[in-house]
Formats: structure tokens, sequence, C-alpha cells
């Protein structure tokens, strides 16, 4: 009776977002460049959850030709996530309204005014990610359908605040506004529990899918997941303030080392006048142009970019899309019986 009243209480928790997404839970597997494609984001959907290709630098008809592959997988609904620095966003807004997709996901800045009123007119319901309270409120404004607050916790590129914290600066202040979803370092289902009961619609995951059986990923980036604990996911630094470094959560690797020293060896060729000051910032850019498929597709754990959140501690092994949902779901609708006194029926 006690275990039927917490999964009561997460289907009430999760219907707004449920309702939103279209999906029978309100969890998505948040996109991920060169592992959210066409196989894993269907099996999210399928399983009931809520898929998002990632576009990455995917070329327009690249990106058509995804969508329709999914389509073909799934007849639920999934989305997909555009980044906004793409040289030809525009084209990739066109695609996806020729595409009929029902959710955009607009990542990597803010969204420029004009994408965002293109897929607005076009019905497509937009997500944007808030990474502060100002932000978030700026976004609504702007139209969003529904934000994403996510962490520092979180696996990929990342800001410097902790999830918990803009959870409680954004959660209560918009909420009620618009549906937001929470992400980053979330591994388990009272986790989930918890930022529902806080007032989110829903939350993102994407470290929790890398190895679910279906996902592309080379076996050897799932078996990098699956022997790191939380403290191996760490944040890649900047040496110098003149040559900025984009930070991403990845697991240390011999990739995550060099790029120390070759930051510490770039700058010292600067000051030596062998570079000037703008190639030294190209090349720190470049060092990692390529890494994550290179380790993601060609399985290179050692040379390659390992991009993950502290949560990959809780990945202990391959498992279907559907069995990772199944296992959130029911870790969340314990911890809601625990805490909850039993509902009248
Ligand atoms: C390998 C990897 C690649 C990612 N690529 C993208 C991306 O292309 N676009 C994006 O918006 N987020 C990207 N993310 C972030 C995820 O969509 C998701 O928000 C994040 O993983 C949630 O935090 P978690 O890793 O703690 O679950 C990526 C994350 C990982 C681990």
């Amino acid at each position: 009776m006690a275990e039927r009243d917490g999964a009561r209480h997460l289907a009430r928790l999760m219907a707004r977002g449920c309702d939103f997404l279209g999906s029978d839970c309100a969890i998505m597997g948040g996109a991920m460049t060169w592992v959210s494609e066409r196989t894993l984001v269907s099996a999210i959907s399928n399983a009931g959850g809520f898929g998002v290709l990632a576009c990455g630098a995917m070329e327009p008809g690249r990106l058509g030709e995804e969508i329709r592959a999914t389509r073909a997988r799934t007849a639920r609904p999934f989305g997909v996530n555009l980044i906004v620095m793409h040289p030809r966003l525009d084209e990739l807004v066109e695609t996806v309204i020729a595409e009929s997709v029902s959710h955009v996901v607009l990542a990597g800045g803010l969204p420029p005014a004009r994408a965002l009123s293109r897929l607005r007119d076009a019905g497509a319901k937009v997500l944007a990610f808030a990474p502060t309270v100002a932000i978030a409120r700026k976004l609504v404004r702007a139209g969003v359908h529904a934000l994403i607050v996510e962490g520092t916790e979180a696996g990929g590129h990342i800001g410097p605040v902790a999830t918990q914290v803009l959870a409680q600066e954004i959660l209560p202040a918009l909420a009620e506004v618009v549906p937001v979803f929470v992400a980053g370092g979330i591994g388990h289902g009272a986790m989930i529990a918890a930022y529902l009961e806080m007032g989110a619609a829903g939350v993102q995951l994407g470290t929790r899918f890398v190895c679910a059986r279906e996902s592309i990923a080379h076996p050897d980036f799932k078996r990098a997941f699956i022997r790191a604990a939380a403290r191996d996911a760490v944040a890649s630094v900047q040496l110098d303030p003149r040559f900025p470094v984009i930070p991403v959560r990845a697991l240390k690797n011999r990739a995550s080392e060099t790029f120390m020293r070759f930051q510490a060896e770039t700058i010292d060729r600067v000051a030596r006048g062998e570079l000037t000051e703008e190639q030294g910032r190209l090349a720190i850019e470049h060092y990692w142009a390529g890494a994550l498929r290179r380790a993601v597709i060609d399985g290179d754990v050692e040379n390659g970019s390992l991009m993950a959140g502290q949560s990959v501690g809780m990945v202990r092994r391959e498992q279907d899309a559907a069995t990772i949902i199944a296992e959130l779901l029911d870790e969340a609708a314990r911890h809601l019986e625990r805490t909850e006194p039993a509902c009248p029926a």
C-alpha cells in the first residue's frame, strides 16, 4: 500500500513535466554530443522518458536525417538540442521546423532572439539553460517555454555554481511561472524526488545514460565510466586569464594531464615571443578539437575527452535504458514513501 502511495505521489509530482514533454515520466535524457543519437534517444523515449538528440557540430542535412531515423524508431516524443554558437544555427532551426520537432533545447549560451521567435512561431516548445536567476528571468521574459537549471556537477560544459544552490535560487522564484527541469549530479531517484518536491517539473540526466546498453559509446568509454568514482570527474582548469579555457567536466586521463602542461608550455612560448598572444589562445582553444569523438566513437580513452559528471560514481554496469529509468522511478517512489505519511486513498 505504502509502495503504491509513493508511486502515486511521484506521478503527481511529475504530472506537469510529463504534460509539457508528452512523456510518461519527467526524466529527460540530456543531449550528449556523439552519444545521444537515434538509438539511445529512441530507447529513452520508448522507455517512457524523454530523449534529446544532440546536434553538436552536425550540418543541417545530417541533422534532418538523424531526426527522421529517430522517428523511425519511436512514436514517442523526443527533443533536439542545438548549440547556439553553431555557425549555421538559422539553417538548423529551419531543419527542426521542417521536421516538425516538438521540443528544442537551445544550449551553449543565450538563445538569439531570432531563433527563439522562429521556433515559437512554428509551434515548437523551447527550453533553455539558466545559469543564474537573473538569466532565468530574462529567458522567461524572452519567451522560452521551460528552463533547465544545470549545476557544476554535470558532465560536459559547466558553470561554476552547484545544482543544489541554483535549484534553491531558481525553483522558488520561477517554478510556478514555467516548468523548470533540474540537471547535474543526479544519479539516484531520491534526488529526483527531492527536486520535484522543491517544485521542479522534472529532471535531466546525462552521465547515467552513457552506459545504457543502447548507447553507441565505445565499450572502453563505457568501461571508464563504470570504473570511475565521483572524484575522478574533474573540471578543466584555466592557468592564465589571458588564455581562456571553457570549463568542461570530464574523467581524468592522459589528455587532461597533458592539457595543463600544454597550457603552461604555450604560455611560456608566448612569453618568449615564439607565438603571438592570439596564436597561443588559438592553440589552447584547439587542444580539445575532435577529442570527444576520439573517446566516444574510437574508444581512445587516454587521448580523448571523457566528458562525465560527478554522478559517474553511481554508474555501475551497462543496463537497458528502460531499466535505468525504472530503477530511478522506483528509488524516487521509495524515497517519497519513506518521507510522506500515507495518503488517503
Ligand atoms: C559526454 C557528454 C556530452 C554532452 N554534450 C552535451 C551537448 O552536446 N549539449 C548539451 O546541451 N549538453 C551536453 N551535455 C550535458 C547533458 O545534456 C546533461 O545536461 C548533463 O549530463 C546532466 O548532468 P549529469 O551528467 O550530472 O547527469 C553533455 C554531457 C556529457 C556527459
